[in-house]
């Protein structure tokens, strides 16, 4: 051993003089990941995207999509080569600054070895040429995401590694981008996106259209609907535009809960702070077995007409999750126990239960129908998920939420919603972990000993003993 060590760095330090002089060659290739706790291949090193131009055509029946992804990105490193993210398609065409670049795939991981190598701080185009039939993923946690035949066309989610399954990128939610959309479908179909809707045209037997999502976006916050829908444009508080899109089979049913989009942004902005997007709205489509909405950035998607407590959820994600988003899959609870406490800071508002009353109800075991339910809230700490299983089980959300109700008791309710709306101030657009917060916390409350509420309520094994 110890003499293989020796013999590496003194056999390629010669190697490393002879290129370096021949002609600027110095780069090394970008990492195949980015240190994920729980998804170590998500994501690659090396570089970051700030834009994604995708240009896509879809055939339902056909179930074959073609694609041109145009990546805009700046190399973090000397980079020799670098992975993007892509499962399954067959790549066509790799071109990098225009030119041919060579590549290769394994598993999720297409290598990208450019012409010449790219410098440090360089901006660097890639363009990535793929067609064939994407795939769905199911996750650690048996759920399904990518991409989602429906009856009529298409669902694309991903969280949290779907959307690798239609365009390749940079998919971790560490590295956020703008997108522009450009989707071809038959004619009679939509397509829906995140962002604006730029434009829409039909010739022969074809529509296209145009999305383009200008603040930062994660990946697995894109989504694509394909299929039939009815669709409403309107505008909430301060012009935002609101589009939503919906299954005709669910639209009688949704009506009366997304017509309320601008009340609960309204009542969400007086709690949170300023909306972070330049549009909102919702899909529904008809995908019962799927089990699950998603907060996709602008327009959550759910699984069929959603209830007030679900739209409530999936906007209040729009601050905590999309605008401030998680550094790594371990910061979950971030997304989901903010989301939740959301619904239970509606519900205070809104004459019902107070969000200490449901705190109370969740420690002594009445707030789930079941004891098994209410045990499963205590299974592990918030912070520390055991596994990729299990990021989305219950102590993410319902202890996350409690988490906050802590805080909230520990500072009294001025400096709580201070906290709620400099929180989504602080890191808005960005990315933030739980140390951010425990420390963002402690900041804006100077005096207040939080040693106990990290110690049991978010890094602690089991049920605290004191609520
Ligand atoms: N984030 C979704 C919500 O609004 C739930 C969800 C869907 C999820 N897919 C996931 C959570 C994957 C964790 C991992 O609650
Ligand atoms: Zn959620």
């Amino acid at each position: 051993m110890a003499r293989s060590v020796r013999l590496v760095p003194a056999l390629l330090a010669p190697v490393l003089t002879l290129t370096a002089c021949g002609g600027g060659v110095h780069g090394t290739p970008g990492g195949s990941g980015v240190r994920d706790p729980y998804f170590p291949k998500a994501g690659n090193g090396g570089y970051d995207v700030s834009h994604y131009g995708l240009r896509l055509a879809y055939d339902p029946d056909a179930h074959r999509l073609t694609g041109t992804a145009t990546l805009t990105a700046r190399a973090t490193q000397d980079l020799s080569a670098f992975n993007l993210d892509l499962l399954g398609m067959e790549v066509e065409k790799v071109t990098v600054g225009g030119e041919t670049a060579r590549w290769n795939r394994a598993g999720q991981e297409l290598t990208v070895r450019p012409h010449g190598d790219i410098d440090r701080d360089d901006t660097f185009r890639v363009t990535v040429r793929y067609s064939g039939a994407p795939e769905t993923v199911t996750d650690p946690d048996g759920s399904r995401e990518g991409w989602l035949r429906t009856s009529d066309g298409v669902l694309a989610l991903g969280e949290p590694t779907g959307s690798m399954t239609w365009f390749p990128g940079n998919h971790h939610p560490s590295d956020k981008a703008a997108y522009d959309l450009t989707v071809s479908v038959p004619r009679g179909l939509r397509a829906v996106s995140n962002g604006e809707l730029r434009s829409e045209t039909t010739a022969r037997s074809r529509t296209t259209f145009v999305w383009r999502t200008g603040e930062p976006m994660a990946s697995y916050l894109a989504t694509l609907a394909i299929g039939r829908f009815d669709i409403s444009r309107s505008r909430a508080g301060g012009g935002l535009p609101v589009y939503t899109a919906v299954d005709p089979v669910e639209a009688a049913a949704s009506r009366p809960v997304l017509e309320r989009i601008p009340e609960v942004l309204r009542w969400a902005e007086r709690r949170f702070g300023p909306y972070p997007f330049s549009s909102t709205g919702a899909i529904v489509d008809r995908a019962a077995d799927l089990g699950y909405a998603l907060e996709t950035q602008n327009r959550p998607v759910f699984p069929g007409a959603p209830g007030m407590t679900l739209l409530v959820h999936e906007l209040a994600h729009q601050w905590y999750g999309d605008s401030v988003s998680p550094k790594s899959w371990r910061d979950m609870w971030l997304n989901e126990g903010f989301a939740t406490y959301a619904e239970w800071l509606w519900e205070e508002d809104h004459g019902g239960r107070s969000a200490r009353e449901t705190f109370d109800a969740l420690y002594s075991g009445d707030y789930f129908a079941t004891e098994e339910a209410g045990e499963a809230v205590w299974a592990f700490p918030p912070a520390e998920p055991p596994s990729a299983a299990r990021i989305s089980e219950p102590p993410v959300y319902w202890r996350g939420a409690m988490v906050l109700e802590k805080v909230r008791q520990a500072v009294g309710d001025e400096a709580f919603w201070r906290i709620l709306k400099g929180w989504a101030a602080e890191y808005r657009h960005g990315n933030a972990d739980t140390a951010d917060f425990t420390a963002y916390v402690e900041e804006q409350a100077p005096g207040v000993d939080f040693e106990a509420v990290w110690e049991d309520w978010l890094y602690g094994e089991g049920k605290p003993e004191r609520a």
